[in-house]
């Protein structure tokens, strides 16, 4: 039996020094399987403790298997721990240990690039993407309307299990969407999920198989090719101009395609408006090719010189549109809530993937939701947030063209709508160098190029302004300026 010690002044409890102490001597070989261990009154004995923490101890090495005891014969290390188990479980410390070499994943997990957390991804500050004005968010109002949720949360609400989500949410977010972007839906069709991003990754699993052709816009959402790539779907790249996606090409590249995405409203990145003709002319090819086609109505609530376009799924007359929503923009990112209006004969499919991935959505911040769009804070926060940003763009707009002239090859693009705008580069500037240097004077500057998938990405920034009050602005765009031109 090796030698067994306690220290009555450590922290560790003694049944605890005990148990550890035969746990080590076990897996590291010194005590082996089958061995007679002492009986908890000779070990008492030997030392020195009262009876309590052996006996605990035994229990829990028994319990765990380690030890069994044999009726009239006595307490033995498990016969049956197997030889191998002890030579590789010898570390008592807690870091992981080092696998000596690569080990087999899934081929299909290989074709999720690997994540960076970049600086660019942290950084909060004058050209955020993707960063609403927190300050001016309600927080007061939310914070009362989550304790009214929590406080005394309804029983149903608590074990409610329909995929879709909580059905007094999709009531809400359908009245919206029928009123403010004219979209023909029933609460039934509507699915709630964590984000834009759970709504593409469930639409790829019902709807597109591996090496289905799928065209998406170029530039376009590098979140969105990332699913449809692991897919392994056939990305087919169509470049937008001023009226969004060039639907002529797509149909001379690839006409069988099994899905377009698209970002109608407000193009991302490039901002531009999907105009009326391209909308019939896609809506007309997804009905003869059989195809479906989903609409990522990500900002569309902000628009500055006209009032919101409605919805490409409100002229859909053949139910080919997948139509998709966020609250990231309109009221911040990190809540995770969005929605998807699925055409009725899919939602069964698509219950089924969404029951499969994590059953149904959490319920606390869909009532809470719920309560702001029903008691009119969403559209008076809408409101308020659309003046706001439109001085915020407007202060952007003129810093830019004072510090970057177009004649000097500089061009904004998309800054009719949401919360960013785009700039585009001279020949020769590129955007992930610049980008790169200026992260070093923590300006977070996202470059445009990494939003292509061809191999001929126009250079920029995507520039978002709903972070930035306005009299900030021409500090940062100069800043840039200085930073562009330090080469
Ligand atoms: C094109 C586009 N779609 C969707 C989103 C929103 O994604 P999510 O709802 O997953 O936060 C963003 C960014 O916020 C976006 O740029």
């Amino acid at each position: 039996m090796p030698a067994l010690a306690v220290d009555r002044k450590a922290p560790t409890p003694l049944h605890k020094q005990i148990y550890d102490g035969y746990r080590a001597a076990i897996l590291s070989g010194d005590l082996i399987p089958g061995q007679k261990v002492p009986s908890s009154r000779d070990l008492t004995s030997t030392l020195s403790v009262s009876r309590f923490p052996v006996l605990n101890a035994y229990a829990q090495l028994l319990a765990e298997g380690y030890l069994e005891s044999r009726v009239g014969a006595g307490t033995f290390v498990s016969a049956s721990l197997p030889e191998q188990l002890m030579s590789v479980m010898q570390s008592s410390d807690n870091a992981e240990p080092t696998p000596s070499g690569p080990r087999p994943v899934a081929r299909r997990s290989s074709l999720f690039p690997l994540f960076t957390y970049s600086p660019r991804l942290r950084g909060w500050g004058s050209f955020g993407v993707h960063q609403p004005a927190l300050d001016q968010f309600p927080f007061r109002i939310w914070s009362n309307l989550v304790v009214r949720h929590t406080r005394n949360p309804h029983a149903s609400a608590v074990h409610h299990v329909d995929p879709r989500g909580s059905e007094r949410f999709r009531t809400a977010i359908c009245s919206y969407l029928r009123t403010a972007r004219g979209v023909k839906c029933e609460p039934d069709q509507i699915m709630v999920v964590s984000g834009s991003q759970q709504a593409i990754d469930i639409t790829s699993r019902v709807l597109l198989d591996p090496g289905n052709a799928v065209w998406v816009e170029e530039p376009g959402y590098p979140l969105q090719h990332i699913v449809l790539n692991a897919a392994g779907c056939r990305v087919v790249p169509v470049l937008v101009d001023q009226e969004g996606m060039d639907v002529n090409f797509a149909i001379k590249r690839a006409p069988k395609a099994r899905a377009a995405f698209v970002t109608p409203s407000h193009q991302y990145p490039l901002g531009s408006t999907m105009g009326a003709s391209r909308r019939i002319q896609l809506l007309n090819w997804a009905q003869s090719a059989g195809a479906w086609i989903v609409e990522d109505d990500y900002d569309s609530e902000y628009r500055y010189e006209s009032l919101p376009v409605p919805s490409l799924h409100g002229l859909d007359m053949n139910s080919r549109v997948i139509y998709i929503g966020t609250f990231s923009k309109v009221l911040f990112p990190s809540l995770r809530l969005g929605y998807m209006v699925i055409p009725r004969d899919l939602v069964d499919r698509f219950v089924a993937v969404r029951f499969a991935m994590d059953i149904f959505p959490a319920y606390l911040y869909q009532e809470v939701l719920s309560d702001f769009i029903n008691d009119g804070h969403f559209t008076r926060h809408i409101r308020k947030m659309r003046q706001l940003y439109q001085q915020r763009r407007t202060a952007l707009i003129e810093s830019l063209s004072s510090e970057f002239p177009a004649r000097e090859g500089f061009e904004v693009h998309g800054a009719e709508a949401g919360m960013h705008l785009a700039m585009t580069l001279p020949a020769g500037l590129n955007d992930m160098e610049i980008s790169a240097r200026a992260g070093r004077e923590r300006l977070w500057l996202w470059p445009l190029s990494p939003s292509y998938q061809g191999d001929k990405p126009r250079h920029g920034f995507i520039l978002g302004f709903g972070s930035t009050p306005p009299e900030r602005i021409p500090q940062a765009v100069h800043q840039m300026r200085s930073i562009l031109m330090a080469r």
